[in-house]
């Protein structure tokens, strides 16, 4: 049987393979090269036989964000080990790199467009962005899409002092607005034609109610768009899946639980669309 100190030297590599594979991705995206004397292209032929150049350099972007954003969310673990679930006393590097790395849901939401012209549609009008955080998301839709307004809501004020000042400095930043509001709390009605909720974010019963209130804040036809983490199936990935979203102030849901949850409401069309590391889920009002 393997000793802890073995165990431990396995992980750890993995966390070596995954940075080398975050510089590679970022350094395609850039169009650099590593430095002559780091040897991370030998080190990828091991990891990622095909090469990171298979990749788009714009996807490659975004992924890299991805990572980034998952070893902010380790370095925030190790430096506030005993508090509690929830996303508001997160470290500030995790604030701005999970913002930055939100902005590929606005690419998967067109790229399900492409042959689902109802959604298109609401790409175009008027989205609400629950959890808008340091607006990251929200700028990179309204950069897509010249006719698209968005309203930002969220709860939690260091956030929305960056997203201020990033509109501010924004081409697109006359299109957004801002709010100092809990999703709960909404009560607009027929407003959007697409609402985004990360469920990630918050527990079953913020997430039930946020939805209750985003169905009713949909123009008939419009789009609920929503998320949850995928859970891996074997014990040990689901164990640290589930401490990963409790931790952030979410909730397991299983893809069936939220798809239920979706139609329960009644919206039509809903789909999960696996994407990697998460489920997107949608429906149409
Ligand atoms: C990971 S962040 C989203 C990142 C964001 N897309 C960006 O571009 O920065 C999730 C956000 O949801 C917000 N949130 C959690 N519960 C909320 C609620 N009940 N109403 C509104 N926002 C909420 C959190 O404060 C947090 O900023």
């Amino acid at each position: 049987m393997a000793s802890f100190q073995d165990e431990l030297g396995t992980l750890l590599r993995g966390v070596d393979a995954i940075a080398a594979l975050g510089a590679a991705l970022k350094l395609h995206a850039l169009g650099a090269d590593p430095h002559p004397d780091v040897p991370l292209r030998t080190a990828l032929q091991h990891l990622v036989p095909s090469g990171v150049e298979e990749v788009d350099p714009k996807t490659a972007g975004f992924l890299s964000k991805l990572i980034i954003a998952r070893l902010a969310e380790a370095q925030d673990f190790l430096a506030k080990p005993d508090r509690g679930p929830g996303w508001s006393q997160v470290v500030s590097p995790l604030m701005h790199a999970m913002g930055e790395a939100s902005r590929m849901v606005p690419h998967h939401m067109h790229a399900l467009a492409a042959t689902r012209p109802g959604l298109a549609a609401a790409l175009r009008g008027r989205m609400l962005d629950v959890g808008t955080g340091i607006g990251a998301l929200a700028l990179e839709a309204l950069s897509l899409e010249p006719t698209l307004q968005v309203v930002g809501l969220d709860i939690w004020p260091e956030a929305l002092a960056e997203a201020e000042a990033r509109r501010r400095e924004s081409p697109y930043g006359d299109r957004l607005e801002l709010r100092n509001e809990d999703v709960t709390a909404l009560t607009e009605t027929s407003a959007y034609t697409l609402a985004w909720l990360p469920t990630p974010f918050m527990p079953r019963p913020v997430a039930e109610a946020a939805l209750d209130r985003l169905v009713v804040s949909l123009q008939p036809n419009g789009w609920l768009v929503t998320v949850t983490f995928a859970i891996p199936a074997d014990p040990a990935g689901a164990a640290i899946g589930r401490l990963r979203l409790l931790r952030a102030g979410g909730y397991p849901w299983t893809a069936e639980e939220l798809s239920g949850a979706l139609q329960a409401r009644g919206l039509q069309e809903v789909e999960a669309i696996p994407l990697g590391p998460t489920i997107m889920f949608i429906g149409r009002r």
